[in-house]
């Protein structure tokens, strides 16, 4: 099964859905994440660890990675989830937790990756796929494609379009159960 961490919108999260991959379970550090509404309509089972209610973040991931193995999660999908987790989750899915990013990284790692690139000037920027360790937007790249700046007023649809395939393609390849 694939255990899907979410903070916001979700479209990363439905494309997956959409796509019939495995999503066993959801989770979020935001009780109002519109991406747990669309868990709910396809009747995938979602929680909600908010830090708050936790000692510390090492807790709270631990509780989270317990959750997710009671729902028999093999591969963690990071889907515009904004927190980093801390070793303790990290060692409970070694290799097998990977996140999408709208940037050619290591270039403009971060929550503002798209401003960041046009802020930059550059003319083109992309998606990765890649491995996630415990710095921001760091582990070893799965999959990357570029994606122009120009026309910029379409960039960010441009993103996620690609996110959504890229991701599913990743995913595909990694998840046993959903080859
Ligand atoms: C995506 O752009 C993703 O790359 C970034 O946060 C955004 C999440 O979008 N990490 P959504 O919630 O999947 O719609």
């Amino acid at each position: 099964m694939i255990g899907v961490l979410v903070s916001g919108h979700g479209s990363n999260l439905q494309a997956l859905l959409d796509a019939g991959l495995p999503v066993g379970a959801v989770a979020s550090n935001r009780k109002a994440a519109y991406a747990l509404e669309r868990a709910r309509t396809a009747g995938v089972p979602t929680a909600t660890f908010s830090l708050e209610c936790f000692v510390d973040r090492e807790e709270r991931d631990l509780v989270m990675a317990s959750w997710l193995e009671e729902h028999e999660v093999e591969l963690v999908v990071l889907a515009g989830y904004m927190h980093l987790l801390t070793r303790p989750f990290l060692q409970r899915f070694p290799d097998r937790i990977v996140n999408v990013h709208p940037s050619l990284l290591p270039a403009f790692p971060g929550v503002h990756a798209i401003d960041d690139a046009l802020g930059a000037g550059v003319e083109t920027t992309g998606v990765t796929i890649h491995r996630v360790d415990e710095g921001i937007d760091t582990g070893p790249v799965i999959a990357q494609e570029q994606v122009p700046v120009e026309p910029r007023e379409t960039l960010v649809e441009r993103i996620h379009a690609v996110e959504h395939r890229l991701l599913v393609e990743a995913v595909r390849t990694l998840c046993p159960v959903a080859r």
